[in-house]
């Protein structure tokens, strides 16, 4: 019988996950099937129950409904913990699991797409929100020898950096406008100034030989071509989706699959 997955937002229908998993079922033959589903904004817990009810496997949670995927979990990873959010759901006989596979995925792609160690780097993390939230731990995981968060409202960048767990990595919290210059190897934008094209007010940040990663994809966004003046290499968030698709099939089948053939899929579209 073919396992059953979905994927559960509000807005859906650009979603590119169906895309995704069918390939990589696809490619590790594995009898699956994988739709778009719509959910009220009020209405996520109502839905993810009556999946459970019809015998789904699991979802994947996008937006914006990763804090109530959280609440609706009877177990959770380490990684879900430490993003308090949870974007993919396993429906098992002892009850729902979640895990949030968006911090590995970007750490993946940084290390295997891009090339590029975080280790012993200095990385400036610009936004305070969700998608920050839940990218902080793995990248501290991967022992930066510092990690900046800077956002427009810095109380949230300061309560994000007083609850992490930094280890050895010297964690700090800043304005935009008090980023030092030509400092960061590593500047990940996780700030939903993308969809607005918003600038960023903040100074040159880039060191020499630096990556610019901006978690959107899909468009050259501001921050993008600024870093490209810059002189940074640029990176979007595509990457980051494949590798945080392939964790969940991971999470749910047991299987890793390839992603770059499944990159390039979604870069010829
Ligand atoms: P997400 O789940 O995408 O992270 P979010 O939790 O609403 O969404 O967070 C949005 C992030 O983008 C925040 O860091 C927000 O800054 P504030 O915490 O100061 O609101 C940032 N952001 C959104 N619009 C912005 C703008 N016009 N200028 C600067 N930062 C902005």
């Amino acid at each position: 019988m073919t396992d059953r997955y979905a994927v559960i937002g509000n807005p859906i229908a650009h979603s590119q996950s169906p895309l995704i998993h069918r390939a990589f079922a696809a490619q590790t033959a594995q009898d699956i099937s994988y739709e778009r589903i719509l959910a009220p904004l009020d209405g996520f817990a109502e839905v993810a129950k009556s999946l459970v009810e019809q015998g789904y496997q699991g979802v994947n949670v996008t937006v914006p409904f990763k804090f109530d995927a959280f609440n609706f979990c009877d177990f959770k990873t380490p990684q879900a913990m430490q993003a308090g959010a949870v974007n993919t759901l396993k429906f098992t006989d002892h009850g729902v699991y979640g895990t949030n596979t968006d911090g590995d995925g970007l750490v993946r792609d940084i290390l295997h797409n891009l090339g590029v160690s975080i280790q012993g780097k200095r990385i400036l993390l610009l936004g305070a929100g969700g998608a920050a939230e839940g990218v902080l731990q793995p990248l501290l995981g991967q022992v930066p020898a510092t990690l900046v968060v800077a956002n427009r409202t810095l109380d949230k960048a300061k309560k994000m950096v007083n609850k992490s767990h930094a280890g050895e990595v010297q964690v700090a919290a800043h304005a935009y406008a008090d980023l030092p210059e030509h400092y960061f190897d590593i500047v990940i934008n996780a700030t939903s100034t993308g969809l607005s094209e918003t600038v960023l007010p903040i100074p040159d940040v880039y060191a020499e030989h630096s990556l610019a990663y901006d978690m959107m994809y899909g468009r050259d966004t501001l921050f993008m071509q600024h870093a490209r003046a810059a002189g940074a290499r640029v990176a979007d968030g595509l990457g980051m989706l494949v590798e945080q698709a392939a964790e969940a099939f991971f999470y749910w089948r047991g299987v890793r699959p390839a992603t770059q053939a499944v990159m390039d899929m979604l870069r010829a579209r």
